[in-house]
């Protein structure tokens, strides 16, 4: 049975001392938490520091992006072997918003997932649709795309340790949170996906979270669903009460 996940991305949000004081409350009350794993990924700077906060909790540490190369003349960028070094376990990476804002493309997306499973992080990969790919019925396409491309070559032995993130472009930071029957069918989706390149075997094994605006009022209805295994939350996760929330909103496994 797939374990819950609630992913908090806190994007380019806090300052170093709420960033503390939000792991250090995040970390206190985890046990608030039965039924799911957490995982926050802070902004890269105060990476070091949330992991102190977050020290002898159960609650994991990741990143929200990284190069995928592994050192050298990349001025600015972050390897995969730094996030490691510093505790991180995971990494978030083709979210919509470097997609869209930095021009992140499925090839470059592919190419990180390898290096994060190489540095044995646990990447968790984003595909969704924009709102005018839904409204022009091509949301499913669209999430086919995304994933062979950014999954192209990841063998079965790789995809187990990964996590596919869907995120509708459109209810991300909105408001607008997608039906859990809308959220529900990509979800179904991508676990045919799964299903036809590997096998229902493995694809059972892989988390598939959800993602646009989940808050603690509609974290519970979107978690009942079959194919919804977990929440990566933007804006709520950056209240603890809110994040513990809907932690406290998974489903029993
Ligand atoms: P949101 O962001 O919860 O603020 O809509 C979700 C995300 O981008 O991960």
């Amino acid at each position: 049975m797939r374990r819950t996940l609630i992913a908090g991305n806190w994007k380019m949000n806090t300052d170093h001392a709420s960033a503390v004081a939000l792991a250090e409350e995040v970390a206190a009350r985890a046990a608030e938490v039965t039924n799911a794993d957490l995982l926050v990924c802070p902004p890269s700077i105060y990476l070091e520091s949330v992991g102190k906060a977050l020290a002898g909790s159960p609650v994991a540490l990741g990143a929200q992006n990284m190069y995928a190369e592994a050192k050298g003349a990349f001025t600015g960028e972050i390897s995969p072997a730094m996030l490691t070094d510093i505790g991180a376990e995971c990494v978030i990476l083709g979210h919509s918003e470097r997609r869209a804002i930095m021009g992140e493309t499925d090839a470059q997306v592919n190419k990180k997932t390898f290096a994060a499973l190489e540095a044995g992080l646990v990447p968790i990969v984003c595909v969704g649709e924009q709102l005018e790919q839904r409204e022009a019925g091509k949301t499913q396409a669209v999430i086919a795309e995304q994933f062979e491309g950014s999954l192209a070559d990841v063998t079965a032995e790789q995809v187990i340790h990964l996590v596919i993130a869907y995120e509708p472009v459109w209810a991300i930071g909105t408001g607008k949170v997608a039906t859990p029957e809308q959220a529900e069918e990509v979800h179904a989706d991508l676990r045919k996906l799964l299903t036809e390149r590997y096998n229902a075997e493995t694809a059972e094994k892989v988390r598939i979270l959800y993602g646009g605006s989940v808050k603690p009022g509609n974290a519970s209805e979107l978690l009942s669903q079959p194919n919804i295994d977990g929440a990566l939350v933007g804006g709520a996760s950056l209240q603890a009460d809110d994040f513990l929330g809907i932690g406290s909103a998974a489903k029993t496994d």
